[in-house]
């Protein structure tokens, strides 16, 4: 039997793109914010009923995070918080803006820092907090309101890290920084965005990405080129054309798994999985087990699995030694997770052959755990 892979990312075929490069090829233009890009943001705009100048496209979401932090919390002093269950990139991204990361925990339930545990964590910090990045934890939407209100309320700027977001994206006053990667629900191979009410923000944005330049050649502002190319632009393009129809089968491999899996009730998924919203991966909680052991009875089936979080981001070498709050969430959240196969083309049986195994694993998980 063939081995199941964890992710088989599908962009769009050469075909669909041709349209899109002969553009480009009769423009001349190539990038420096060219016509597919400016078109690229409106579409991405009207999805979110945003002006389309409230949308600023980036060259990857790593870069997009540090550019928008910069933009909100430039001159202030003090930590950057975030969740320490996340993708090392939301580290690097505020250690690249120059704020050293500060890591807390997340909510039980929703596996996301929330506006209640930033306000706990700031009263318990000994020192200033200049800045928050809750994160979008595998595309879950944030609690965009909480966050505008949380602002509001401190007067501490917040980037969310929407990276795996994009499905259940709603603007704010909040920025939210969403992934193209390749991987992502919408790919452009490798870009971003930044959303936000603030037109004013995507400007900053725009301006940071590209030399500190707005208008004149005059370098306003410290800088770095993270622009995103009319090539990549063309490929998101032609991801949004065919994204209602990825995204419903993304939900139906989502409704399989649920389905196939209802029975368990030591299995548990996020708030909304598969009917409200939905990411690329598919990651499954089983309550008190070992995801250690469920990956080594998969790995034996043929199935791979994928541990995307690994065990948090104080569990990475270069920020092992971060300041933290206890972290009993995510490290439970570390230990019973884990990022099943789940791709755009999955059949019903695949998800069948996963869940087979599972059914077996499992109980062999709890019962060594027990
Ligand atoms: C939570 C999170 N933040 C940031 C990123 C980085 O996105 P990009 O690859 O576009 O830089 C990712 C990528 O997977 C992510 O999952």
């Amino acid at each position: 039997m063939t081995r199941l892979a964890v992710a088989r990312p599908r962009m769009p075929a050469a075909e669909t793109l041709l349209p899109y490069l002969r553009r480009i090829d009769a423009q001349r233009c190539y990038t420096n914010f060219g016509p597919l890009v400016a078109e690229l943001e409106a579409r991405l705009a009207e999805r979110l009923d945003l002006d389309p100048a409230c949308v600023a496209s980036v060259a990857n979401a790593t870069a997009g995070l540090t550019l928008a932090l910069r933009s909100v919390a430039g001159g202030r002093a003090g930590v950057c918080v975030l969740p320490s269950w996340t993708f090392v990139a939301t580290a690097h991204a505020i250690a690249a803006a120059g704020f050293p990361p500060f890591l807390v925990d997340v909510d039980e339930g929703s596996w996301a820092l929330t506006p209640a545990i930033a306000l706990d964590a700031v009263a318990r910090i000994d020192g200033p907090v200049a800045a928050i990045m809750p994160v979008a934890p595998f595309g879950a939407p944030v609690d965009i309101a909480g966050w505008d209100r949380f602002t509001a309320l401190t007067g501490i700027p917040v980037v969310i890290d929407a990276a795996a977001g994009h499905d259940g994206l709603r603007a704010g006053d909040t920025p939210c920084v969403v992934s193209l990667h390749a991987t992502k629900i919408l790919g452009a191979g490798e870009g971003g965005y930044v959303a936000c009410r603030r037109p004013e923000l995507a400007i900053e944005i725009r301006k940071r990405s590209n030399f500190g330049f707005y208008g004149a050649r005059d370098a306003e502002v410290a800088a770095c080129n993270a622009k995103m190319s009319e090539y990549h632009a063309a490929v998101g393009l032609a991801s949004m054309d065919v994204y209602a129809a990825d995204i419903a089968r993304f939900r139906s491999v989502a409704r399989h798994y649920r389905e196939r899996l209802g029975g368990r009730t030591d299995i548990e998924w996020q708030p909304g999985y598969g009917t409200d919203w939905c990411g690329s991966t598919c990651v499954a909680r089983f309550a008190g087990a070992d995801r250690d052991r469920i990956a080594a009875r998969l790995d034996a089936a043929g199935i791979d699995s994928r541990a995307w979080w690994g065990s948090g981001v104080h569990g990475q070498t270069a920020f092992a030694g971060q300041p933290r709050l206890p972290l009993p969430t995510t490290e439970r959240l570390a230990r019973e997770t884990i990022g099943l196969p789940c791709f755009v083309d999955m059949g019903e049986d695949e998800v069948a052959r996963v869940c087979d195994v599972l059914d077996g694993a499992a109980r062999v998980a709890l019962r060594k755990a027990a």
